[in-house]
């Protein structure tokens, strides 16, 4: 099974999980570097929990997924269109002042993420950030049923060599589930 075909085959189960999950903490690190009101692109958007924070918070917050089914769960809960696309199809050009790619880039093979930033790189506008979090570690490959691609802060680093992308600041945190509190994650700011 890919990693889609997990998400399109519980995503009614992943959207009630997820969709209430406090991401407090990491929307205030995110928007401090967003203006007020300014273009948000949420970046594989699962249930669309951030989207409406976004959008409830005075942004104008789009977002897409490549799951079909969690589209369309996330269109119904944020009551705005959710684009059905995925990172190596994007062709975003100098639109958002902020993306947040909470959780999703993980799901990319390591290979392919050099020239995915180089995409989202494209998508910001002239000093835009990227908000992004990994499963902190060196793991590659297939975990219950989906494929992740772990991070640290230094394999994070090497993967931006090709841009002109900039880690402001990378953190760790643990998971914010219950029962998953030891699962620890890599998360960064980056700027154009
Ligand atoms: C762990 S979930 C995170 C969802 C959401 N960002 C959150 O924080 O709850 C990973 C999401 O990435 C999406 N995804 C996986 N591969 C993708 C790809 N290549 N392009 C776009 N979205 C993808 C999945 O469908 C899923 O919604």
């Amino acid at each position: 099974m890919s990693t889609l075909d997990y998400y399109n085959r519980h995503a009614e189960s992943f959207h009630s999980e997820t969709k209430l999950l406090n991401l407090n903490d990491l929307y205030e690190a995110f928007l401090k570097h967003v203006p007020a009101g300014g273009a948000i692109l949420d970046a594989g958007c699962g249930s669309g929990r951030d989207i409406k924070y976004f959008i409830e918070h005075g942004y104008q917050a789009t977002g897409f997924d490549a799951s079909t089914e969690l589209c369309r769960l996330a269109s119904e809960f944020t009551k705005t269109p959710v684009l059905n696309t995925s990172f190596d199809l994007i062709e975003f050009d100098n639109l958002f002042d902020g993306i947040w790619a909470c959780a999703s880039l993980l799901h990319l093979k390591k290979v392919e993420l050099p020239s995915v930033f180089k995409k989202l790189e494209r998508a910001l506008k002239k000093s835009g950030v990227i908000y992004c979090s990994f499963k902190l570690g060196d793991f590659e490959g297939e975990r219950n049923g989906r494929y992740f691609c772990d991070l640290t802060h230094e394999s994070l680093e090497s993967v931006l060599k090709g841009t002109e992308l900039k880690v402001l600041k990378h953190w760790v945190t643990s998971d914010v589930r219950k029962g998953r509190e030891d699962e620890q994650w890599l998360n960064a700011i980056i700027s154009k």
